[in-house]
């Protein structure tokens, strides 16, 4: 399987979030032989959108020639694309929501009606892409946090979604934390093992992973110690 994943995290590969994403990667590459590119999008050159619409009226270009041509291309030729972020104020961060506003191209001015919602009609062909969003974060609570963040997810790719939420994420860059990350990176790696096989993840295996590591309470004093 081709796939591209977009790490929005500042942080490059020292990315808490990227912990979860290479597990499951590696889950995937152990039930078959896979074909990964990892995009920092924090390094690449990407011009905020500037709301023109030239690229939904003149067949898909922009008119900021950036690396955003390059990386469409990319995520065009794939089958899965991976969104891997740290959640920042509830939604994605800045660079990758970005990247996210410039794929308008993919899509035509005209809309129509999908259920009991508008959609805009595609101008290029993404209907065999895959989308698996992996979002870290900072607190231990998972409610009234990562909503947002999943609703923006789901509205963007209806179709063929996987979401992977874990809380406590700074405790996978601790190694002394390790009694807790290394099951838990064990789970994830599984949980990127059932999605080559089958397409999807258990949803008992799901609930486990998106659960905190260790009591909230106890994450917190940890937290509060270190302050
Ligand atoms: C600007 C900013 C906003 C943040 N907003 C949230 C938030 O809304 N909820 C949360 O739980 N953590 C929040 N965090 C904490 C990060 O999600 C957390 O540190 C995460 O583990 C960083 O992951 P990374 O190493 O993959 O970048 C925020 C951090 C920053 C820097």
């Amino acid at each position: 399987m081709k796939i591209l994943v977009l790490n929005g995290s500042p942080k490059q590969e020292l990315s808490d979030t990227m912990h979860i994403t290479r597990a499951f990667l590696d889950g995937m590459k152990e039930a078959a032989p896979q074909d990964i590119h990892i995009i920092h999008v924090i390094d690449r050159h990407i011009e905020y959108c500037t709301g023109c619409f030239a690229c939904m009226r003149n067949g898909g270009v922009c008119i900021h020639d950036d690396d955003m041509r390059a990386i469409l291309q990319e995520i065009l030729a794939s089958d899965l694309l991976i969104w891997s972020f740290p959640l920042y104020c509830y939604g994605m961060p800045a660079s990758l929501k970005a990247l996210l506003d410039r794929t308008l191209p993919l899509s035509g001015m005209a809309m129509q009606k999908v259920g009991d919602r508008y959609e805009h009609v595609e101008q290029a062909d993404f209907s065999h892409l895959k989308y698996l969003m992996i979002c870290g974060c900072g607190f231990p609570n998972s409610r009234h946090n990562f909503e947002p963040a999943v609703a923006q997810f789901k509205l963007c790719f209806p179709e063929d979604h996987t979401i992977i939420t874990v809380p406590e994420s700074p405790m996978f860059n601790a190694p002394e934390a390790a009694a807790v990350t290394v099951p838990r990176l064990a789970l994830i790696k599984q949980a990127g093992w059932q999605y080559a096989e089958k397409g999807e993840v258990d949803r008992t295996l799901l609930a486990e992973i998106t659960s905190p590591m260790i009591p909230e309470e106890q994450y917190a004093a940890i937290v509060n110690n270190g302050v």
